[in-house]
């Protein structure tokens, strides 16, 4: 899979870049007053999202990803983003490090075990008054035939193991099937792209973050 995504770095943006430009802002829109919070973009790919942030004025941003050809995209700017090259399902951060974690496009494409680490990972690096913000696809009665096809085309290409897992996360229900209550409490939720994406907020359950705290 590590190779995958070095093949996958060189052609995300020229690829992506634009279809994923409206998802960019909606996010950036989402979180438009926190601009001083010190944000972090878990599985940040080629680091689009944190760009546009830098360049609308948030100051406190950090991006981590487990491949490195990914990285070096997300130098090649002049904006001040700091980069570590680590495994988002284990971390070197300390507790608490973080107001707010994105994980966008990451989670659809891991097995369920991978899955269900980064978000506990999340959860481990919020503030308790912090929140994360998860951007991925949704396949339910709202999301048109237009989106599902187009979404579907997209993963295919991505690789076999992407695929499978992607095929697997749409009949588990989506995020609504891998994030409990017990961790995380959903606060918003938006929907873009013929509403096969979703932009959701969820707030860390107080109680899960104290016994999280405890391990
Ligand atoms: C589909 S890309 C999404 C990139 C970006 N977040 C975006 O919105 O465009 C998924 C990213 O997850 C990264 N990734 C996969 N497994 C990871 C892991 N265990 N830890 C950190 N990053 C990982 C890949 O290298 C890739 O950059």
């Amino acid at each position: 899979m590590k190779k995958d995504y070095d093949f996958i770095a060189k052609i995300y943006d020229p690829v992506l870049y634009l279809a994923l430009k409206p998802i960019r802002i909606a996010v950036m829109n989402e979180i438009i007053k926190y601009k001083e919070k010190i944000i972090l973009d878990l599985c940040c790919g080629t680091g689009n999202q944190l760009k546009l942030l830098s360049k609308n004025g948030f100051k406190n941003l950090h991006c981590l990803d487990i491949s490195n050809s990914m990285l070096e995209i997300v130098q090649k700017n002049d904006c001040p983003i700091k980069t570590y090259n680590e495994d988002a399902t284990q971390t070197s951060f300390e507790n608490e490090s973080f107001d707010i974690v994105i994980i966008s496009f990451a989670i659809h494409e891991k097995d369920r075990n991978t899955q269900e680490k980064i978000i506990n990972e999340a959860c481990r690096l919020i503030k308790k008054d912090g929140f994360m913000l998860v951007v991925d696809y949704v396949f339910d009665n709202k999301t048109t035939i237009f989106s599902r096809m187009g979404i579907s085309i997209i993963e295919k290409m991505a690789g076999e193991e992407h695929y499978t897992n992607f095929k697997n996360y749409i009949q588990n229900n989506g995020l609504s099937g891998l994030i409990k209550n017990d961790r995380f409490k959903l606060v918003k939720n938006n929907r873009k792209l013929f509403n096969g994406v979703t932009i959701s907020i969820y707030q860390p359950n107080t109680r899960t973050f104290h016994s999280l705290m405890r391990e």
